[in-house]
């Protein structure tokens, strides 16, 4: 029999295109999303890549009754949680905003999965490593203290779940993502950020279609090969890939124990300046930058050691830089078609 997986925050960024990989692996998705933050227009790129519409229920998790409901309606073998906010800047100014929606609504998350015998699978995040001392980070490496009220509800939804897996004989694995980038090859479904992006890859998309008119590089001064910051940018289908892996190991059950933690990462290490001139180079552009002064809070340099994630759920990033920036920029000049 076919398995169903709930994904919260499922017509977002990730969500939609973990959607799509867990449908093509033979998983039943039902797509829940209070649509704080995002239109249609993921929802309705899923549906047309898989050629069906896909359940779907307008959801806020905050409310407990209506999270429990959904798992009443359907039965959930396993539930993946996106639902939350996500911009480190903002989360500093409105702390309790952040601190509400994102730890209220995965507690209800819990709380339901508890009663209801589901299998949770959180997403987090390189942030809870902070700036390491020693990249690349492995799984054991220490979370340090976080530096925004964002990186605080990752760290603390990260220790909820590990609560809740020891008191209740639940299941549970936390991914910590580390830059996810790019767009669905078909280019139906990507990233929609509101407003001036505050994340590398689309800023660097709506430069080069003229949205924006110049991108900043956050500091040339940094003391890394090129001066420049160092990120592990992936793509955001071997991301999705990974969730599918991971849901399957729960499932199946494989876990050797019951809560378990991962790097979604490639290993390999890019530069700002290095992102930059690949875009150019594999999309033909000229790209308007300048350099700008550090931004505060910027880490350094982290990269992931994925070597747990291929022992332990047979994952491994597949897709190089080229061809993800390849796809970010065909998802930007669609954006554009579309007048968005
Ligand atoms: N950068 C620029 N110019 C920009 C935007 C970013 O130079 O316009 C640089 C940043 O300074 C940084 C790198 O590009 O060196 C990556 O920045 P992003 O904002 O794309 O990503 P971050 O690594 O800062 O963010 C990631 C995750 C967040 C998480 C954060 C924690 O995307 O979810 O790490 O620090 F919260």
């Amino acid at each position: 029999m076919k398995k169903t997986v709930l994904v919260s925050g499922g017509a977002g960024f990730i969500g939609s295109h973990v959607t799509v990989e867990l449908c093509q692996a033979g998983y039943d998705v039902v797509i829940a999303d209070n649509m704080s933050n995002c239109d249609e227009t993921n929802y309705k790129g899923v549906c047309a890549i898989l050629s069906r519409q896909l359940p779907f229920e307008k959801v806020d998790f905050c409310d407990a009754a209506a999270a429990n409901a959904l798992f009443d309606k359907y039965h959930i073998d396993a539930v993946i949680h996106f639902a939350a906010f996500k911009a480190v800047g903002e989360s500093v100014a409105e702390p309790l905003m952040y601190y509400k929606n994102n730890l209220d609504s995965f507690l209800n998350v819990l709380e339901a999965a508890r009663s209801h015998g589901t299998h949770v699978l959180f997403s987090s995040s390189a942030t809870v490593y902070g700036e390491p001392d020693n990249p690349p980070v492995t799984e054991q490496s220490p979370r340090q203290e976080a530096t925004s009220p964002y990186g605080n509800t990752k760290q603390m939804c990260e220790d909820f779940l590990r609560d809740c897996v020891k008191a209740y004989g639940m299941h549970g694995i936390a991914l910590r993502y580390f830059n996810p980038i790019g767009a669905h090859p078909s280019a139906l479904i990507g990233e929609l950020p509101r407003g001036v992006p505050n994340n590398l890859v689309p800023y660097i998309t709506q430069t080069a279609i003229g949205k924006r008119e110049c991108l900043s590089i956050f500091g040339n001064d940094y003391p890394t090969p090129d001066g420049t910051c160092l990120r592990d940018f992936i793509d955001i289908v071997d991301l999705a890939q990974a969730h599918v892996c991971a849901v399957t190991r729960m499932i199946d059950g494989k876990m050797e124990e019951p809560y378990e933690i991962f790097n979604v990462g490639t290993g390999r290490p890019v530069s700002v300046m290095e992102l930059v001139n690949a875009f150019e180079k594999v999309n033909k552009i000229k790209l308007n930058y300048r350099i700008a002064p550090r931004r505060p809070g910027d880490v350094m340099a982290i990269w992931a050691d994925p070597a747990l994630a291929e022992k332990k759920l047979g994952w491994k990033a597949k897709r190089s830089v080229e061809e993800t920036l390849a796809s970010a920029w065909a998802w930007e000049k669609r954006l554009a078609e579309a007048g968005k």
